[in-house]
């Protein structure tokens, strides 16, 4: 089985989690280890280079900030609350901590909160970025009753090359905005709002019939299997 980073064929297996700026030298502090980017940078920018892992599900390096997955706190000396380290932007001087047992435990939550909606069968042995974040943050199970769950809802597999399972979407909008900001498509939305929030191709229609050209850039961005290639699956996809 390949790992996620394999798949994505990232160089040096980082996913630095946003895009690169080209502004002038900016020194912060991650971890205690002093670190310069170009000013524009995000923290989590700066802390993956500085070697820290900051779990992540709605950030990649390839698309600009969304800030919505909530998984990637920290904190920073002189500022209250735990701000995203994807959509803070670094300053001179700034002092980030990314690992504390509170940021340990606001992580396990959101993860808890994700795990709680989504197939139990996919959660061992699966091979996502969501997995990865799982085993990173020590999430095992969740400890809730979820009250409404997405685990009926019924999978597109109108595109010839690969599915969508919405049981596995998490929402984190990097389908929606790789088919605008990689392919300039505009094929997808996320449609509702809350718990009813939900990823549309097109005004609603499969992906088939929708204007996707099939370019497999929300495939290859999809942190959690919900778009995954058809060819990983041998017959008929069924969950587990
Ligand atoms: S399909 Fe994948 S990339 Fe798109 S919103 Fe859901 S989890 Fe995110
Ligand atoms: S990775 Fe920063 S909010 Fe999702």
């Amino acid at each position: 089985m390949q790992l996620w980073s394999e798949l994505r064929e990232l160089e040096d297996g980082i996913d630095y989690g946003t895009p690169p700026r080209q502004g002038s030298p900016v020194t912060l502090e991650v971890d205690g280890q002093s670190i310069t980017v170009p000013s524009g940078s995000s923290v989590m920018l700066a802390a993956a280079k500085a070697r820290r892992n900051i779990p992540k599900l709605c950030a990649t390096d390839t698309l600009e900030a969304w800030g919505s997955c909530r998984l990637c706190l920290v904190e920073i000396e002189g500022r209250s609350g735990f701000p995203a380290s994807c959509t803070t932007i670094v300053s001179e001087g700034m002092v980030v901590k990314t690992q504390s047992e509170k940021l340990q435990q606001l992580r396990k939550g959101v993860l808890e909160l994700y795990l709680s909606d989504f197939p139990a069968e996919d959660v061992e042995g699966g091979w996502s970025e969501f997995h990865d974040m799982l085993a990173q943050c020590g999430v095992k199970s969740h400890p809730y009753e979820p009250a409404e769950t997405h685990l009926e809802s019924a999978v597109d597999a109108s595109n010839p090359y690969f599915l969508f399972d919405p049981a596995k979407c998490i929402v984190c909008n990097r389908c929606v905005r790789a088919c605008e900001e990689i392919q300039g498509t505009f094929a997808l939305t996320i449609q509702g709002r809350g718990f009813d929030s939900k990823v549309a191709a097109g005004q609603d229609q499969t992906f088939f019939q929708s204007d996707c050209v099939s370019c497999g850039a929300c495939v290859q961005t999809c942190p959690s299997q919900a778009l995954v290639e058809k060819s990983l699956f041998e017959g008929e996809y069924s969950r587990g």
